[in-house]
């Protein structure tokens, strides 16, 4: 690829403003504050408003990073959105995106449903357009998951949350250098986390509609809980391999936040010190493809990079899919 320097311009993020507690949870299933802060380390979620959609978020955090990097509109060169929350099926999330936010007609395209991973893939292909010469590319993940998954399911409900943050990435001087990107993907183990009914293999029946078979996840969350701590580790043991670099190297991890005895077994795994990781699971859950770029805006925001930084992201997400990249402040 070349000795041309990919960057960080620009970061950004939108909450929703309602928060809701696990405790509110209990009005709707037969759960516990204590249950989902042991098992998960959660404790309060935002929850998108009535009448704001997965295109407004993902507006409003494209708008914060492009503010972020002193850019307009018009000064950026292609869009990725990723996101499992898309506000109709077709056309894609990133048409709407590219009218709402007055980018120019450039290339703008979506990666869906591959979870949480979503967001650094998208990382990665945008990294790959940059170094073939796309100027700057906006990357956006956005979950409105609230929506998707039943509020009925003690199993997965309360583990999401809903949120939109963005990148703006291009070749530069200044920003945070992306060194590099690593990403793969096991296929065989589609059965951990899925959402069956609602595609061409089980289009939507009255009854199952009416029973919220559309809104059910299928998740094995004990296999799911393995196979996150060994992918995130070995990506995050990968892309700082391939840079030649090592743990001891790195100032801080921002992992996907889905859990947090996920990122404890991830920091046990690589024999890194709990507090090396960002985490922010306690006040937004699982934000799906929004979670590690919030962790990386809050992070910054919070005072905890400093320049020079080696930072590592690493994530996973159903598919079985997973991503790391290394970036120096
Ligand atoms: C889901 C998860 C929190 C469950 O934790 P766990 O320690 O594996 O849970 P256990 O298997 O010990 O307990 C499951 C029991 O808790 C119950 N339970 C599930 N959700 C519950 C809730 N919200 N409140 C109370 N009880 C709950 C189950 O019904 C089950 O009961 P049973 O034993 O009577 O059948 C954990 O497996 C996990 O985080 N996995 C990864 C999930 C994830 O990250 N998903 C998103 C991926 S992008």
């Amino acid at each position: 690829m070349g000795n041309t320097r990919i960057c960080l311009l620009g970061v950004g993020a939108y909450l929703p403003e309602r928060i809701m507690t696990n405790e509110e949870w209990t009005e709707h299933v037969d759960t516990s504050d204590e249950w989902i802060t042991a098992r998960t380390g959660i404790k309060r979620r935002r929850i998108a408003a009535d009448g704001e959609g997965t295109v407004d978020m993902a507006v409003a955090a494209a708008l914060c990073a492009l503010d972020d990097a002193g850019l307009a509109p018009d000064e950026i060169d292609e869009i990725i959105v990723t996101t499992d929350t898309p506000e109709v099926y077709i056309p894609d999330t990133a048409a709407f995106v590219q009218y709402r936010l007055g980018a120019r007609e450039i290339p703008a395209y979506a990666l869906g449903s591959s979870g949480c991973a979503g967001f650094l893939q998208a990382l990665d292909i945008a990294r790959a357009r940059c170094h073939f010469g796309v100027g700057r590319v906006l990357v956006i993940g956005v979950e409105v998951l609230s929506r998707l998954i039943s509020w009925n399911d003690r199993n997965t409900s309360v583990l999401f949350g809903d949120a939109a943050a963005a990148f703006i990435i291009g070749q530069g001087k200044l920003g945070a250098e992306i060194i590099g990107v690593t990403a793969g993907t096991d296929g065989s183990r589609v059965d951990i986390l899925m959402m069956e009914v609602g595609g061409s293999r089980r289009p939507f029946t009255l009854e199952e509609a009416q029973q919220g078979e559309h809104q059910h996840v299928i998740m094995n969350g004990r296999e799911l809980f393995k196979e996150a701590v060994r992918r995130m580790s070995e990506a995050a043991c990968r892309v700082i391999e391939q840079a030649g670099v090592t743990l001891q190297d790195i100032a801080l991890v921002v992992p996907h936040q889905a859990n947090l005895r996920i990122i404890q077994a991830v920091a046990k795994k690589l024999d890194m010190p709990l507090n090396k990781f960002f985490i922010n699971v306690q006040e937004y859950g699982n934000t799906g493809s929004a979670s590690v770029p919030l962790a990386l805006w809050e992070a910054r925001k919070n005072g905890l990079i400093a320049g020079g930084d080696l930072v590592l992201l690493t994530s996973f997400g159903a598919g079985f899919h997973w991503a790391a990249a290394l970036l120096r402040f």
